[in-house]
């Protein structure tokens, strides 16, 4: 039997023991650019650490592993990971994305993505008829965020899967907000998984990191040889502690969760509080998706407060939960869309969005939970 991934965060698959020298239980770091070779025409397997690097392929294979892929890059960020991503897609090219990415994301497609001669539709990809209707000739991929970032859309990714096959699309998922603990989009069809490791996996806001996983061949031999072309790969050192991260991802992934189902209760009952946006809560109008697509909910809370200023006060006293950019650590953070993540949204986008001055994202840590609360609870005072 398969270890489970509680075991694959710190193993990987099964039968890898005794693979490193002496024993070393931690993984070591190969802080080496270039590696000599035994021979004539003859290698180690490494060759240069553009390319691969020992430290770097067991966290690829650790993510795999995870992901249930064929194979993984691991990359300098998750944006360098989309990056690549996009290097598959050619000029001429339409691409259908979830309306709420990722801000970062939108700016890579409207600016080189664009020069590329790459165009872009972004629409309710919860709503399946809506991305059947803005397929044309010229499509040839499906870019999606479930839960979506800020407002935690959830898309039916096997439905994805069905329009992906008729139209003969790619299906690229960024897995980023689930983690590969709580959700697994190659088991649901995708071609395509994106992760930024800066966040969940590496879980302790100290690292950048970015992966890309794929399920099929020939996607892992281009994207290979892209990936040495281009230089994206992840420093050795950065690499060791992605790994020493996704140890605890298990661990991490239930304690926050647990948080932020108890914080978005109390959101909810909170008098300036106007609308909570968690998957985790039964009225969400995706919960019966991700219950059938995951195995959790995540610990990712936006909300509406009644006033700008409230919106504001909560930024300027929060003592423990820091407002600052970025999701998926240990330490709790703040965020004001849009002025930060989502800044770069079309602002008739963002509107429709409800991405307004009284829209906050909330990435629930590991903290107690009543010290989360009890700092809420005084900035809202
Ligand atoms: C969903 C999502 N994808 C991709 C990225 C980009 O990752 P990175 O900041 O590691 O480049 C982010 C960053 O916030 C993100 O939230």
């Amino acid at each position: 039997m398969a270890y489970q991934i509680e075991t694959r965060c710190i193993r990987g698959d099964e039968h890898r023991e005794g693979r490193h020298p002496f024993g070393a239980v931690a993984v070591p770091i190969y802080q080496t650019a270039t590696f000599s070779h035994p021979g004539i025409g003859e290698s180690t397997g490494y060759n240069y650490t553009r390319e691969s690097n020992p430290t770097r392929a067991e966290l690829e294979h650790i993510v795999s592993s995870m992901e249930g892929a064929l194979d993984t890059v691991a990359c300098s960020s998750g944006m360098a990971a989309i990056s690549l991503c996009m290097e598959l897609l050619g000029s001429g090219d339409h691409i259908i994305c979830s309306e709420d990415l990722y801000g970062g994301s939108v700016r890579m497609f409207q600016t080189t993505g664009r020069e590329r001669g790459q165009t872009f539709s972004y629409v309710d990809t919860s709503d399946a008829e809506l991305v059947e209707k803005a397929v044309t000739e010229q499509t040839k991929a499906l870019y999606i965020e479930t839960p979506s970032n800020p407002t935690m859309q959830i898309t039916d990714l096997k439905r994805m899967r069905r329009l992906a096959d008729k139209y003969h699309l790619l299906l690229i998922v960024d897995n980023t907000f689930l983690s590969p603990y709580f959700q697994n989009p190659i088991a649901f069809g995708a071609d395509l998984v994106i992760h930024s490791g800066t966040k969940f996996l590496g879980g302790h806001n100290d690292t950048l990191a970015g992966f890309l996983c794929t399920s099929r061949k020939e996607l892992a031999e281009r994207i290979r040889y892209l990936y040495k072309t281009t230089g994206a790969g992840l420093a050795p050192f950065d690499s060791f502690l992605m790994l020493r991260g996704i140890k605890t991802l298990a661990v991490r992934m239930e304690r926050q969760q647990s948080n932020a189902m108890k914080l978005a209760h109390w959101l909810q009952r909170h008098e300036k509080v106007r609308k909570v946006y968690y998957a985790g809560l039964p009225e969400h109008p995706g919960y019966e998706v991700n219950q059938k697509q995951a195995r959790g909910f995540g610990s990712m809370i936006s909300f509406q407060t009644d006033t700008q200023e409230t919106a504001r006060r909560i930024l300027e006293r929060v003592r423990l939960i820091a407002y600052a950019e970025s999701l998926g650590g240990v330490e709790s953070l703040i965020t004001y869309p849009m002025l930060q993540t989502h800044g770069d949204l079309p602002a008739k986008v963002r509107e429709k969005l409800g991405i307004t001055e009284r829209f906050l994202r909330m990435s629930v840590g590991i903290e107690h939970v009543e010290d989360l609360i009890a700092d809420l609870e005084q900035a809202l005072a």
